[in-house]
């Protein structure tokens, strides 16, 4: 049985204190009615990971940053490393996020290096890959879905795979309120398992857990969730508020 998880990626959102109000709301809430099927992990950002991780420490919440540099320490102004992410509190880190791949130019092989170094450095891994609106509409989405999946990987190993989750995030679906439908998450889905047993080993592709990212809303979310090879949410927008990121996580409690 696949692990199933709700994360949420709080991007560029929440003061330190508006973490803490956040964190302990939705501690709140999972305490009162704690899901029994899946994991859920936060990721805020990097500037509130000690004081989120104090809020969450007796509960059963996890945490995770949103990215780390690719060397383990060393002159590079600005950037955050797989040891300070740790010593903040998180035991996970969200690589190859589109908006990284978009604004940031992190390519294939800058993203295979941070997923190796995390895992160097025992953190797990929710690995993102995706394709733009442009690539979807020249049917090259299981191209680039591949292509993504292939090089981020490179060099992993199946027992390295067993620390890695990786996020389908259609790029015309992050922030645009635009969902993937469930049947094509689903055809994605499937398609990286298929990849995954290519690539990786035979039949490792069915023991990944695979999310799906983009427009995730208490609204859509059951649909989504109820598919066979969907595994859990990577969600934004709507993990900025306790109450729907909460509805997100009973949508899977009800159909795991
Ligand atoms: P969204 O973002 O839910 O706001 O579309 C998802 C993501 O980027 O992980």
């Amino acid at each position: 049985m696949r692990k199933k998880i709700i994360a949420g990626n709080w991007k560029m959102h929440k003061t330190n204190p508006e973490a803490i109000r956040l964190a302990e709301q939705l501690r709140k809430k999972l305490e009162k009615n704690p899901p029994q099927k899946s994991k859920v992990i936060i990721c805020p950002p990097f500037t509130a990971l000690s004081v989120v991780s104090e809020v969450i420490k007796y509960s059963s919440l996890e945490l995770g940053a949103q990215n780390i540099f690719w060397e383990e320490e060393g002159a590079y102004t600005g950037e955050i490393s797989a040891k300070m992410i740790k010593s903040a509190g998180a035991r996970w880190v969200i690589i190859g996020h589109s908006e990284r791949r978009k604004y940031f130019k992190e390519d294939e092989n800058t993203i295979n290096k941070k997923i190796r170094l995390a895992l160097q450095n025992k953190l797990k891994v929710i690995f993102c890959v995706g394709e733009t609106l442009e690539e979807r509409e020249q049917n090259l989405t299981k191209d680039i879905v591949g292509n993504q999946v292939e090089w981020g990987l490179k060099g992993i190993t199946p027992a390295e795979l067993k620390n890695i989750v990786i996020a389908y995030e259609p790029v015309w679906a992050i922030g645009t309120g635009k969902n993937a439908t469930p049947e094509q998450a689903e055809e994605v889905h499937a398609f990286i398992r298929d990849i995954l047993d290519a690539l990786i080993e035979d039949n490792v592709g069915e023991t990944v857990t695979i999310l799906y990212g983009g427009s995730v809303k208490p609204e859509n979310a059951e649909g989504l969730l109820a598919q066979p090879d969907i595994d859990g949410a990577l969600v934004g927008g709507a993990c900025l508020k306790a109450d729907s990121f909460y509805k997100i996580i009973q949508a899977g409690e009800k159909v795991f």
